[in-house]
Formats: C-alpha cells, structure tokens, sequence
C-alpha cells in the first residue's frame, strides 16, 4: 500500500503519566466523579471540555456519531440539544439508546457513558434555547439539520427570512428543536498510564439503581 503523508503515522505514541485511578478512592457514584474530571478539563483550559462523540444506532443498522455539547448533566442523565428532525433524532426515536465518548488529552482521560435515551421536558428546552445567544436561536429556525441542501445561499436566504420575521421580538425555541438526555446504565472512566497500563473503572447500574464498580484490562 502506497501511503501519501509524509508523517509517519506509525511512530506517533505518547506515554501517559499524569495521574491514577483507584478502586478505593473512586466515589460509589461514578457521576460525581465524572463532575469532578469535568471541573478538571474546565479548570486546565481544555478546548471545549464539554464536547463529547455521540454514537447512535444507524437506521441502516450501521453505527453512527457525531460530537454534540454536553449542555447538562446531574443524577437523571447527561443533557445535549438538537434537531428533532436531524438523522441522530430520527435514529434516536427508533432506538432510544446512546453511547456518549469524552475525551481530555490534557489530562489523558476518556469517558464512555452507555444508557437510555428521552427528550427532555418541553420547559427544560425552552428556558435552554432562550439562554442561548440570538444569532443561535436564529441559526435553529434556519437549518433544517441533516437535511440536503442546494448551496450555501440557500441557508443564507433562510436565515435572512427569519431575521426579518422576528426583528425587534424574541425568538421561539422551534418545535422541531430540543434536548434528549441520557440516562446512564454504565460509565467507564479511563486513565491513561504509563506502559499502556492504563485504569479502566467501569460503573454498571444494577436492578435498584445502585452502581457497582469493576476495573476492565486496559
Ligand atoms: C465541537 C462540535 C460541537 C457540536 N455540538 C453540537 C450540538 O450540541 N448539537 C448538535 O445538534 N450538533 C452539534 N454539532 C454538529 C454535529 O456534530 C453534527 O454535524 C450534527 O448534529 C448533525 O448530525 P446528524 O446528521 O448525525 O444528526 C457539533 C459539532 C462539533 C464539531
């Protein structure tokens, strides 16, 4: 095989030093753990520490994922918002359930959270979207996400629309446009470490909600 890059992709490897993670310092609950490594991706400046990869079964059967924003997270789940009409929705409403990967190389962790999904109450999105600047509440009435589009134009004569038609008046969170939150029945949180050697503590929730706590091979 004829490989085109000048780097050798081969040789690119780092060891990882920073940091432990241990069965016995681990809180019971695995979300406040995953607080505190959020609050550490935050307070290291890490870019956007609250992007993560959202994979989703395919209608086709195939995998999919995309990164979307963690906008939330506290004991009922972990909350990003969407278009209801996009592909992962369509996906999500034929199989309600989601797989979200973080991941902070400033501090050589990853986070895998697997659980069940639901669309957030309808006041819990409105009092989201009108938090959010206007440009983006304008952007969500103009994209018809993961549909087909002729051209770049075509987005810009649409937003153009609705600019005029909200000019001087709130915007209102579009129907079609909301959270889904994820709630989790397992939480893995990785640690890199030296040698290959990571730390991988799973959490699994059991039949009564509580979490137990394995450690997986790296
Ligand atoms: C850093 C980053 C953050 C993103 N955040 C979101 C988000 O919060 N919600 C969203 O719908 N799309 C977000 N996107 C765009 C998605 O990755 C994706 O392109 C879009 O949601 C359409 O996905 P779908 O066709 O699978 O539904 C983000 C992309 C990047 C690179």
């Amino acid at each position: 095989m004829v490989c085109r890059m000048k780097a050798d992709l081969a040789s690119i490897r780092s060891d990882y030093q920073r940091a432990g993670l241990d069965e016995q310092s681990a809180p019971s609950d695995p979300i406040r753990l995953f607080e505190r490594w959020m609050q550490d991706a935050i307070d290291a400046k890490h870019p956007e520490p609250n992007a993560a990869t959202l994979a989703t079964l395919g209608e086709d059967g195939d995998p999919d994922a995309r990164v979307v924003l963690l906008k939330g997270v506290d004991d009922a789940g972990f909350v990003f918002y969407t278009s209801y009409e996009s592909a992962k929705a369509r996906q999500l409403a034929a199989h309600p359930r989601a797989t979200l990967v973080f991941f902070w190389l400033m501090l050589e962790r990853q986070v895998r959270v697997r659980g069940e999904v639901t669309r957030v109450p309808e006041a819990e999105s409105d009092a989201y979207f009108a938090s959010r600047p206007r440009e983006s509440q304008l952007g969500a009435w103009t994209s018809h996400q993961s549909a087909v589009i002729g051209g770049r134009a075509e987005l810009e004569a649409k937003l153009a629309e609705v600019t005029t038609r909200y000019d001087g008046k709130d915007v209102p969170r579009p129907p079609t446009w909301g959270g889904f939150r994820i709630a989790p029945t397992s939480i893995e949180l990785w640690q890199g470490r030296p040698a290959r050697l990571h730390d991988r503590l799973r959490y699994a929730r059991g039949e009564a909600g509580a979490w137990s706590i394995t450690r997986l091979s790296p």
